[in-house]
């Protein structure tokens, strides 16, 4: 029973994965201006890395007896690189949800859990990454000169 719940789950991130493939690669078509040579490589790797991931997450559903599904996530669009930020932004946050359902529901599945746990370091390091993109991370630094004490 659990085991059903884990695959639904991972069947909503592998669409999140699908999406990720299509607007990461579109975002890498679309970018203009000074920023496009940073940001078209940086959105083509990220395509790349969900492409990578929902290999992964395919091979997983067969191991459980499912078929993967082959319909994306809603592909958001934009012209504009912060709004792609934003875009890519939840769409991290989506996959990162559908894993943490999926290794709760994976309890006594070693390996899957193992795997889910693999997805869950990627997608909140990807999350980070977009945090700071948009200049969310709320940090400060103790002083403006850092000394070594005597
Ligand atoms: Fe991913």
């Amino acid at each position: 029973m659990k085991l059903e719940e884990a695959v639904k789950a991972l069947s909503r991130a592998l669409r999140c994965e699908y999406a990720g493939v299509i607007q990461y690669l579109q975002n890498a078509q679309l970018i203009q201006g000074s920023e496009r040579n940073l940001h078209a490589k940086f959105f083509k790797d990220l395509s790349k890395e969900c492409w990578k991931h929902a290999a992964k997450v395919g091979k997983w559903l067969v191991v459980l007896n499912s078929v993967p599904g082959v319909e994306p996530a809603p592909v958001k669009q934009s012209m504009k690189l912060t709004e792609m930020f934003r875009h890519g932004l939840e769409l991290e946050r989506e996959a990162y949800g559908a894993y943490l359902e999926a290794h709760s529901a994976a309890r006594e599945e070693a390996a899957l859990r193992f795997f889910i746990e693999e997805m869950i370091h990627d997608e909140r390091l990807h999350i980070d990454q977009f945090e700071k993109l948009l200049e969310m991370k709320k940090l400060a630094v103790a002083a403006k000169e850092a000394r070594a004490k005597a």
